[in-house]
């Protein structure tokens, strides 16, 4: 053999055998080979320009080779040549998932979390690339931060939002505004205890998202209550696995309607990432259908429902803070729930401004932010 070749390439029916620089070997299929090649690629758009669709038969190598760590195969059907780095092989080897640098594990908190909730200041994100993905980092991680010295305007919150991304409209709209309405259609347009929940789960993909603006607050009452759903429903998987089970496989349905609308999906109640950790939770009794399950599996859902539900209302869990005009939290809207104590509505003015993005925009600008020589 020659000396520049560093090890045997197996061809098998399907797929290739090819030994890597670490040691080991890896399988890797025909067409993955064929589809992945650099060529397939465009250098301008980054995007595949190659169509596997259109090749007649399954891909087949002539020849492979290695040399100079780098995989050479010469196809058979049209003479193409492909060549991958022994490096590059490495990262998919075995099914290996692409590295995510927005893929981090999250940090559970309590109901003494406030004063560690991470905050920054609004003038300094618009001012630091590098704040802003610390920012996002927190919200990935603990999913809730508090922006502070924003100015009382609403373009504040749409420069504060469009750091992270698009405003991400809902079926009411691209902004709502928290305050007591003549005529509500919602709860939180009363001056009445708003019990917790994570927002407009009838939508079928819920808002990501959520930017709470404060521009006043100077009612009697009307505090913040906020928590970790990550946190509570781990707790329930450890100590509860069946009702864990039913929480977070069974589908219940939601609903919003008044005289022009009428949203309708259906949400798990506990949600579950890629890796089979607690992404978070779903929930609103306001929101909640009529179960519509057969009744006989409700004498088992209902019990494990009505549990979990008490278990967000813990003490444990629930942080209960002021909001102060000039703040506005900011939250995953697919694990963080929240509410509100009620409040005396002729005691002083209390107005939130909200609006919400997308929690995949979000982890899309934080790679780009955080990986080297990309952000521009
Ligand atoms: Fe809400």
């Amino acid at each position: 053999m020659d000396s520049e070749f560093s090890g045997h390439v197996m061809l098998q029916p399907h797929g290739l055998t090819v030994p890597l620089n670490d040691g080991t070997s890896a399988y890797f299929n025909y067409f993955w080979l064929r589809d992945n090649c650099p060529s397939s690629f465009d250098s301008q758009t980054r995007e595949r320009i190659f169509d596997i669709f259109a090749q007649a038969d399954e891909p087949v190598p002539e020849t492979a080779r290695i040399s100079r760590d780098i995989l050479e195969i010469v196809w058979r059907n049209d003479g193409h040549v492909t060549r991958y780095a022994l490096d590059f092989l490495a990262h998919y080897a075995q099914g290996t998932k692409r590295t995510d640098p927005a893929d981090l594990p999250r940090r559970l908190w309590y109901a003494d979390h406030y004063t560690a909730i991470p905050r920054f200041s609004q003038p300094a994100l618009l001012a630091d690339t590098a704040l802003v993905a610390n920012w996002i980092k927190t919200l990935l991680v603990e999913g809730v931060a508090i922006v502070t010295d924003m100015p009382d305007s609403d373009e504040a919150l749409t420069q504060t939002a469009r750091l992270i991304g698009h405003i991400r409209p809902t079926f009411f709209g691209e902004y709502f505004d928290v305050r007591t309405h003549i005529a509500p259609t919602n709860l939180a347009y009363t001056a009445r205890a708003l019990e917790l929940h994570t927002d407009t789960p009838a939508e079928d993909v819920a808002p990501g998202v959520q930017f709470l603006h404060c521009r006043a607050n100077s009612v009697l009452g009307g505090d913040s209550l906020f928590l970790d759903g990550a946190a509570a429903a781990t707790d329930l998987r450890a100590e509860c696995p069946e009702d864990f089970a039913l929480l977070s496989q069974t589908h219940i349905p939601y609903y919003c309607e008044h005289d022009d609308y009428d949203m309708r999906s259906r949400q798990k109640v506990i949600e579950l990432d890629e890796h089979g950790e607690v992404s978070g939770v779903t929930i609103s009794q306001h929101m909640a259908d009529i179960f519509d399950l057969p009744q006989d599996f409700l004498d088992l859902y209902y019990p494990a429902f009505v549990r979990f539900g008490r278990m967000l209302q813990s003490p444990k869990y629930v942080m209960r803070f002021r909001l102060e005009a000039g703040e506005c939290i900011v939250f995953d809207n697919h694990r963080i729930v929240h509410g509100r104590a009620a409040y005396t509505a002729e005691s002083g003015e209390r107005y939130l401004r909200g609006c919400y993005t997308d929690r995949g925009e979000m982890r899309s600008r934080y790679r780009a932010l955080t990986t080297p020589g990309r952000f521009k």
